[in-house]
């Protein structure tokens, strides 16, 4: 259990800019923009401050992450392609102290082999894979119940 949540950063990795073009079978049809809406209208109606960033640069998100520290209650992350590489996010997210759910929108589990490993699982308060955008939303909520 944690302390009250008032600010939670939502990151977003690469080629998520391109969500509604990008394999909307897999992805879906909604644009980014319109799930942060989603996600903006959710944490208005509970009182959170919600920031979103999304990059598609690996620096960018660990420089994100620590830029963070200290100033935000949760974090919830879909790096996407790094999710499968990247031991740079896994460290940076290490440097927190709070709750960091780890969001996939497609089930990764249930797709190619190499996307059945997440490099940051194992630095995650939780994980939650195939829900699509409600993805997101889940895990804010999550925060906010302070269940984690
Ligand atoms: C993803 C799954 C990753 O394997 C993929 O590289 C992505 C998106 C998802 O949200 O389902 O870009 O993180």
């Amino acid at each position: 259990m944690t302390t009250d949540v008032h600010k939670i950063l939502v990151i977003h990795g690469p080629n998520l800019n391109m969500l509604g073009k990008r394999e909307p079978d897999i992805y879906g049809t909604e644009s980014l923009a319109e799930i942060d809406a989603w996600l903006r209208q959710r944490a208005d109606a509970v009182n959170i401050e919600l920031e979103t960033f999304q990059t598609n640069h690996e620096g960018g998100i660990v420089e994100k992450i620590q830029e963070a520290m200290g100033r935000i209650d949760g974090l919830i992350i879909n790096p996407a392609a790094y999710t499968h590489t990247s031991v740079a996010i896994r460290d940076a997210i290490l440097l927190l102290d709070i709750p960091v759910i780890e969001v996939h929108l497609s089930n990764i589990y249930k797709r190619e082999s190499f996307r059945h490993h997440s490099m940051i699982a194992g630095a995650v308060s939780a994980q939650i894979s195939g829900l699509g955008a409600y993805g997101y939303i889940a895990a804010l909520d999550a925060l906010h119940s302070r269940l984690l």
